[in-house]
């Protein structure tokens, strides 16, 4: 054998190696995180959870309320939520009491009128779902601005003045978990949906922040981070990869409380490891030619709508 053989397969076995002992990690690291579950009551009797009356969101408030937790639900529809907050109760008794706001255009009195409302509740989570995302993947200068106003305020705002408001109680009482809804793009830059993209990797950058900063006061921040969830959001059917948003809830709740950071879900778990092991270029090239066919089908379907 040449050196240069040896050199190849010293650096073959190294790079397996590797990779092995990564999906290792991962899968014990897996086992720890979504097997067994916190009692979440110890938090307080209370929870909030924004942009519930939908999709994640609205499956996250009703894991909560299987474990007898009353609900404060924070979300658009004046309509939706009494149905929810109605679907909710009579189905597992808890208490719920509802916040009708469009969180893409709120004031700071906004805030402080929802902490007036609630102060007196014993809430022990905060659960910051609400968000927006692109409709298509879109290059930043033909992206729709107001979209792109919504999306900052949606995305940015409500997960930063909500936690304000309450986090002071939190420390006072000693005890608290607020989780925040980031996603997989605000892990890994994505191109065309920058702007979502981005404003969830602010998602993850404050969590880790008050994480540090309230570490004292026993107030628990997580972030989780989900890949593709079957919901009006993504408009995609069920699979292997693309829970339901009850299957999403029911593994991502069982989480709460007991990690830093998590993708909820098994399988995106696993997926978001391998594209942590796939080289950077190599990545981020087919993610571009992915989303790049993604916005011609967009308008593919726009040229056969108005034909
Ligand atoms: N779905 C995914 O694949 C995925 C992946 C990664 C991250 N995420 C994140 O997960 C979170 C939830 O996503 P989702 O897919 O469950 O979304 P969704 O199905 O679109 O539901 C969003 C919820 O937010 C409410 N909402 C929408 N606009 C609002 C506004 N302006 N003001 C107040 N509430 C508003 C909706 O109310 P209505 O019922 O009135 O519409 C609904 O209850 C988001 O932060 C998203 O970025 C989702």
């Amino acid at each position: 054998m040449t050196l240069i053989n040896e050199i190849v397969y010293t650096v073959g076995a190294f790079c397996c190696g590797y990779f092995v002992m990564n999906i290792l990690v991962a899968i014990l690291d897996g086992l720890c995180t979504f097997v067994g579950s916190r009692n979440l009551r110890n938090y307080g009797s209370w929870a909030i959870v924004t942009g519930s009356t939908d999709g994640i969101g609205k499956s996250i408030a009703k894991e909560l309320a299987k474990q007898k937790i009353n609900l404060i639900l924070i979300s658009r529809s004046a309509e939706k939520l009494s149905s929810v907050a109605k679907e909710i109760a009579d189905k597992y008794n808890v208490e719920v009491k509802t916040t009708a706001i469009d969180m893409s255009q709120t004031s700071t009195a906004d805030y402080s009128n929802i902490h007036k409302t609630y102060a007196d509740l014993d809430i022990g989570i905060i659960v910051n779902n609400v968000g927006l995302s692109y409709d298509h993947p879109e290059y930043l200068d033909t992206l729709d601005t107001e979209r792109m106003w919504k999306m900052i305020h949606m995305n940015v705002l409500p997960v930063t003045a909500l936690t304000k408001e309450f986090v002071g109680s939190m420390s006072s009482k000693k005890k608290g978990l607020v989780v925040n809804v980031g996603s997989m793009s605000g892990l890994f830059s994505t191109p065309l949906l920058s702007v979502y993209s981005a404003s969830k990797a602010y998602v993850h950058t404050f969590t880790d922040a008050l994480r540090q900063e309230y570490a004292e006061k026993n107030i628990h921040f997580q972030v989780i981070c989900p890949m593709f969830v079957s919901t009006a959001m993504t408009g995609m059917r069920p699979s292997i990869s693309c829970p339901t948003p009850d299957a999403y809830a029911r593994s991502a709740v069982a989480t709460f409380g007991k990690t830093n950071f998590t993708c909820g879900y098994w399988a995106h778990s696993l997926q978001t490891t391998i594209y942590g092991l796939v080289p950077k270029f190599i990545f981020e090239s087919n993610q571009m030619k992915v989303l790049k066919r993604g916005r011609a089908r967009f308008y593919r379907k726009q040229e056969q709508k108005k034909e």
